[in-house]
């Protein structure tokens, strides 16, 4: 699969959320990282299981300096941007990037177009 991106910027989208699933996927057991296409995209997941985020945080975890309930007491040290510059990276590069979270697992699903020629 091959797409056309900023290797640089790219770098900072999946080091943020694997960064954020070490640090806040509490109890988790493991982090998953998938790729597969879908139509003319590629979808990249990066999943933790453990803790869920509550449903009512879901809606503002890409705002700029939003952190959940569970991270701003604990020292993580964490500024709340990280996702808020996922999105804006992910919007440049025409794709779109959302979050799902219940008992079994969170994930954050980025699509990304794929090269022209190969769709
Ligand atoms: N995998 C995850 N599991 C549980 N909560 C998460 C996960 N990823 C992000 N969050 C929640 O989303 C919030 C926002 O994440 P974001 O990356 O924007 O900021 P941060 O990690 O707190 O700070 P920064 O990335 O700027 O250092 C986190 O504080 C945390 O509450
Ligand atoms: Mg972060």
């Amino acid at each position: 699969m091959m797409i056309e991106a900023d290797p640089e910027k790219l770098g900072r989208v999946f080091n943020n959320l694997v960064a954020n699933a070490f640090k806040y996927g509490n109890g988790a057991s493991y982090i998953r990282v998938d790729a597969r296409q879908r139509a003319d995209q590629v979808e990249v997941t990066v999943a933790n299981d453990g803790t869920p985020i509550p449903a009512q945080s879901l809606d503002h975890l890409f705002e700029r300096f939003y952190r959940a309930e569970a991270s701003r007491s604990r020292a993580t040290g964490g500024t709340g941007l990280g996702l808020a510059i996922v999105k804006s990276i992910v919007d440049l590069h025409h794709g779109t990037v959302t979050v799902t979270s219940d008992e079994n697992e969170t994930a954050f699903v980025v699509t990304l177009p794929l090269k022209q020629a190969e769709k």
